[in-house]
């Protein structure tokens, strides 16, 4: 009798140790996020992915009650950022906003520091952008047929900007190549703010640039424009006139790149669940939806929010790229 009932309150303390663990653990979660939570961007400031990244930060403030913050780690085609958040602590605070390259990066690298399915959590994808092809004020041409002549004259002496090997620039520069069957020199940067920088300058003769970067300076005068890589023209008033590429003769030339955000694998499923539906709801931001827009670009509100809709469009984005980069010959170590 005795024993039955030592057994008994031992079985208790334990029942009682393991809710309040489990108690406790939630507990803890449920204060996330109590410290800021910083967003890295693969890539140098000012560029494409940093712009949407930082505009995604100032509508994330309200819905996690935090200040959330934009850190720069850029480097090798945005391969560095990725691996730096694929290492950080699976506690919520340290985010990724990546782009294609996160799909396009394992065709690419021999040897990659991240595995691109495995570890990362995927919080919802956020915004598609068309890319532009863009070319330096002093380029004679004047339309794409036009460059296309300068191209074939120039027997592959034609200076490409990037963002590195796996850039949706480098990416969209491939897809021009193969399209025009003609090699370029690839001149790479850690991000499209000093490509284009070095383009204005005539430094290099084109980038293929996404519209977030490209349209202030082709508003501005600042660069020539050849096409959109999208399937239809852009609404904008400043491109309405600019043909797609496919249009202007480069058929089935369609690059749409897009933006996503991760935390490390492992994040527990609380924290994972508070920011997916912080990224909602900053999604519907006037502010951001206006933002956006008058950058012809489109904020993602359909399945891919979710983090099986959002892994399951990376996976399709893997398998397509995969071709077209495996056709190109082009690898990075
Ligand atoms: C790219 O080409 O991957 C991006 O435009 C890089 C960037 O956002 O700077």
């Amino acid at each position: 009798m005795k024993n039955n009932k030592w057994m008994f309150k031992r079985v208790l303390v334990s029942v009682l140790l393991v809710l309040s663990a489990v108690s406790g653990v939630s507990a803890v979660w449920a204060q996330y996020p109590d410290k800021p939570v910083t967003l890295v961007v693969p890539f140098a400031a000012g560029g494409p992915s940093d712009k949407i990244a930082r505009d995604l930060a100032e509508a994330l403030r309200k819905p996690l009650g935090q200040t959330v913050i934009v850190d720069n780690t850029a480097g090798a085609g945005g391969t560095i950022g990725a691996a730096r958040v694929a290492r950080a602590k699976a506690d919520g605070y340290t985010l990724l906003v990546h782009h294609i390259g996160l799909a396009t990066a394992p065709a690419l690298y021999k040897k990659l520091p991240y595995d691109t399915l495995k570890d990362f959590e995927y919080l919802g994808l956020v915004n598609e952008a068309p890319s532009v092809l863009i070319g330096r004020t002093t380029l004679a041409a004047n339309n794409l047929a036009e460059l296309r002549k300068w191209i074939a004259d120039s027997g592959g002496r034609v200076n490409l900007a990037n963002a590195g090997v796996g850039s949706a620039s480098h990416l969209c520069g491939l897809m021009l190549q193969s399209a025009l069957k003609s090699k370029m020199v690839a001149v790479p940067y850690k991000g499209t703010a000093p490509a284009m920088t070095d383009l204005i300058g005539g430094q290099v003769d084109l980038m293929c640039e996404q519209a977030t970067n490209a349209v202030p300076q082709i508003e501005g005068k600042k660069v020539k424009v050849y096409g959109v890589s999208s399937k239809e023209r852009l609404s904008l008033p400043s491109l309405a006139q600019t043909p797609t590429l496919a249009e202007a003769g480069l058929a089935d030339f369609n690059v749409t790149v897009w933006h996503g955000v991760y935390a490390p694998r492992g994040t527990p499923p609380e924290v994972l669940a508070r920011l997916n539906a912080a990224l909602r709801e900053a999604l519907k931001d006037p502010d951001l939806i206006k933002r956006q827009e008058a950058l012809g670009l489109h904020l993602v509100t359909d399945a891919r929010l979710s983090a099986a809709g959002h892994k399951a469009y990376v996976q399709a984005e893997m398998a397509r790229w995969g071709k077209v980069i495996k056709d190109s010959g082009e690898t990075a170590e």
